[in-house]
């Protein structure tokens, strides 16, 4: 049995802690009369084991909480955080769960105790699933609700919980996710805002996460005026973090990665330097080369949006593979050695649990301050990042690489995953979608 499946079996042994106040563990409508539409049914892509996903028939979710909105989906989206999934290293998916945590759509059936949302309204969901109501969701921390997830295995590692999240796993709850045709979201007046006319779906989808998360990485690591940025990963959330940093008064931004995406970025941000890692020359290395970028010091703020299963060499390789580490330390021991003393690094991508080898003195001794920035959230920003849109400060379009179709989700996963065909950023369109709104790609289909 994969790890991912085992370790889900073993929290079932353990059992779910008391906290949460919304069922756990419905990632499929399939799975249970109860949480199923009687006749109608639906498409959605499910995860059926390690680097495999399907696209599945299933039944249409039903209201099983009175604060249930069952949303009929418009557009989705893949995240690079879906690619942990697929590849299975976030933990405790099941085979047939419904991935998917960036949606938006139409509000299709509201429970009896939903009060701010009516029936054909617009809206995009949060990728967390916060309760509104709790010590973190009173401060609108809404990641780190207390009362969503009751994941045992989760509290024990951490010392603590995130929220639950749509489409990610047993480990953060275990909800159905949104790369579907309807989805059930709990709290649904909480984690659904409402689309204003002026904003079609190809923009409101993107305040789910990306455009929420990669704010907070600017701003939780304390980018400002003057500042030289570096940042790690090129992908839509690093992209959208330099533009950011650059609308935050950044005088300087700078990426790295390894592939076309540099040239992507090249492309539509000219004030964007970049280094391509892979092409640097022997005995040079990415802090080496920004060092020599920037006064001999480095950048002041770096930023990682890439991810802790990256490994660069093949120790870390083998230390992960052989299960003496879930993570690799390269890229965070790159950003401290590059970083200016008295500088902050902030990591953003996804670290699932323990690395080794991390360079702790150059922290301590240079005064680096390294700050994990958190499942982003999204509910302190969406109303002021939609604001940003409507004033065209913010161009979300601008990450987006292919339209494509709900139906062709899972060969988009593996090709999402595979970089080819200079995809990045697709939307996802079903069969309820509207026409394409002005500047979407077109159509592609497989
Ligand atoms: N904290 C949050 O709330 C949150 C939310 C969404 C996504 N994420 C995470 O942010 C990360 C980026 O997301 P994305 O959608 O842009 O992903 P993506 O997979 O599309 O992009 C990641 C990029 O990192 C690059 N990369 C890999 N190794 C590298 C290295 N050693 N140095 C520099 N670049 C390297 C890859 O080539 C790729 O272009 C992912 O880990 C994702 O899970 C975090
Ligand atoms: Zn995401
Ligand atoms: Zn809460």
């Amino acid at each position: 049995m994969a790890m991912s499946q085992a370790a889900f079996k073993a929290e079932q042994a353990l059992g779910h802690g008391d906290n949460a106040t919304t069922a756990q563990d419905i990632t499929n409508p399939a799975f249970s009369k109860e949480w199923q539409h009687p006749t109608e049914k639906m498409k959605a892509l499910a995860w059926m084991g390690k680097n495999k996903v399907e696209i599945v028939e299933v039944p249409k979710p039903a209201v099983i909480e009175p604060r249930d909105v069952i949303v009929k989906v418009t557009g989705s989206t893949v995240c690079g955080s879906d690619l942990h999934l697929l590849h299975g290293v976030v933990v405790e998916l099941q085979k047939g769960d419904i991935l998917g945590h960036e949606f938006c759509g139409v509000v299709e059936e509201v429970g009896s105790d939903v009060t701010k949302l009516q029936k054909g309204q617009r809206v995009v969901a949060s990728f967390q699933i916060a309760c509104g109501e709790c010590y973190y969701c009173k401060q609108k921390l809404s990641s780190q609700c207390e009362r969503t997830n009751s994941n045992t295995i989760e509290n024990a590692m951490y010392g603590g919980r995130t929220a639950g999240m749509f489409g990610y796993s047993h480990f953060t709850g275990g909800f159905a996710g949104g790369q579907s045709e309807y989805t059930r979201v709990p709290y649904g007046d909480v984690n659904l805002l409402p689309l204003p006319d002026d904003v079609p779906d190809e923009k409101g989808l993107f305040l789910s996460d990306v455009l929420a998360t990669s704010w907070h990485a600017v701003v939780d690591t304390g980018v400002k005026k003057g500042d030289t940025v570096a940042i790690w990963g090129a992908g839509p959330i690093g992209q959208m973090a330099a533009d950011f940093s650059l609308i935050n008064g950044a005088s300087r931004v700078i990426m790295i990665d390894a592939n076309w995406r540099l040239e992507y970025v090249k492309d539509r941000y000219p004030n964007i330097e970049t280094i391509d890692f892979s092409k640097l020359g022997k005995g040079e290395s990415v802090t080496s080369k920004l060092k020599e970028m920037c006064d001999g010091r480095g950048p002041n703020i770096s930023i990682e949006c890439a991810a802790g299963e990256y490994a660069k060499g093949w120790a870390h390789y083998f230390e992960m593979m052989l299960g003496l580490e879930t993570d690799t330390s390269e890229l965070v021991n790159e950003m401290i050695t590059s970083t200016r003393n008295f500088g902050s690094c902030g990591i953003t991508g996804v670290y699932v649990g323990f690395t080794n080898h991390f360079n702790i003195g150059s922290l301590m001794e240079r005064g680096i301050r390294l700050i994990g920035n958190g499942q982003a959230p999204v509910h302190l920003y969406w109303e002021s990042l939609l604001k940003m849109i409507q004033e065209g400060k913010i161009d979300p379009m601008k990450m987006v690489s292919h339209r494509v179709r709900l139906e062709d989700l899972d060969k988009v996963y593996y090709k999402f995953d595979a970089k080819e065909d200079g995809m990045q950023k697709v939307y996802v369109e079903t069969r309820f979608s509207q026409p394409a709104a002005q500047g979407s790609p077109s159509l592609t289909t497989y």
